[in-house]
């Protein structure tokens, strides 16, 4: 039966002040206490602020909350299209089908693209109908879109397509439980949240042993003449057509910003190395594939 886990919940919440980033020792006039160092605050990125890493699920929530109901509409303006390409090479790339039947999680998995993708993939080229995706994010909103999409689809009511509301970096054990999937996908999901490598845990652990992880994210540009002209489009570009369309520069000033802040290729590698899993060389064509010279980038590891 087709599901949506939790009950959708339609308002934002609001997002923490993002100014205040070291507390104030307020023992130092005791004479008992000796004088301890500031405690500070831990501290992340949310695009190019620095906020309270307690605050930016909230403020990630928020971003997500304001696109979502123009997120699709948005995704084909500000990149011409070409993530429909970048998504069809990720997951054909997979062979979802291939050997049988697959149990996947599609993390991040927003409203339902790679979900889609996977289900069809599996169906058109090894009429598998046995395959399922579950798919999971933190945004009621953006599931709410994915759920009503589906049910256009012949998916839609049946055991192969499910919606959950969780966050990637702590899936709760009872529902996701370990060693479970054969397939974990994240689509420019995983730079949105707090900890990445709590992220890669998570996965690690609802993998079965020899089970695939894969990532598809932007990426570092490695050529100066391609970065220079993405960087020119993309932050002038993108906000404005944010404006145009979703009315709300905000929200996509924060997606580019996000996408700077990404770790590079190598970087990246070695965390999901770190997180346990057995990845190709650590080159292009080895453990990641870039497309469009870095633009995006698909990463995979197995779990061993
Ligand atoms: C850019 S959208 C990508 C959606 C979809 N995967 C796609 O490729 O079209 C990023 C998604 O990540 C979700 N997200 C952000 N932080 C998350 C977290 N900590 N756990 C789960 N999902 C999260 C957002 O709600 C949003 O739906």
């Amino acid at each position: 039966m087709q599901t949506v886990s939790r009950s959708i919940r339609l308002s934002a919440r609001r997002a923490l002040p993002t100014a205040v980033l070291t507390r104030k020792n307020h023992t130092q006039n005791s004479p008992q206490q000796t004088q301890q160092p500031e405690p500070s605050i831990r501290t992340t990125s949310f695009g190019y602020k620095t906020v309270p890493e307690e605050s930016k699920e909230s403020l990630v929530k928020n971003v997500f909350d304001s696109v979502a109901s123009s997120y699709d509409l948005m995704n084909d303006a500000s990149s011409l299209g070409v993530h429909r390409l970048w998504k069809d090479t990720f997951v054909s790339g997979l062979k979802p089908g291939r050997k049988g039947a697959v149990r996947c999680i599609d993390v991040a998995g927003g409203t339902g693209d790679i979900a889609l993708r996977i289900l069809d993939h599996a169906r058109e080229n090894y009429a598998d109908r046995e395959s399922s995706v579950e798919v999971v994010d933190i945004n009621a909103q953006m599931l709410k879109e994915g759920f009503r999409r589906f049910k256009k689809t012949m998916y839609h009511n049946t055991p192969q397509i499910s919606f959950h509301e969780a966050n990637a970096q702590a899936l709760p054990e009872a529902q996701f439980t370990d060693n479970t999937y054969d397939l974990y996908t994240i689509a420019f999901g995983i730079r949105n949240c707090t900890s990445i490598p709590a992220v890669l845990k998570e996965a690690h652990r609802v993998l079965k042993p020899g089970g695939t992880f894969a990532c598809l994210e932007f990426s570092k540009v490695n050529n100066p003449l391609l970065s220079s002209l993405y960087d020119q489009y993309s932050f002038s570009m993108i906000p404005l057509l944010g404006t145009i369309l979703a009315g709300d520069r905000d929200s996509y000033q924060y997606l580019v910003e996000s996408i700077r802040k990404f770790p590079s290729q190598p970087d990246f590698c070695k965390m999901i190395q770190e997180a346990g899993f057995a990845t190709g060389e650590e080159h292009d064509g080895g453990a990641w594939t870039d497309l469009w010279g870095g633009i995006a980038c698909v990463h995979k590891g197995v779990k061993v």
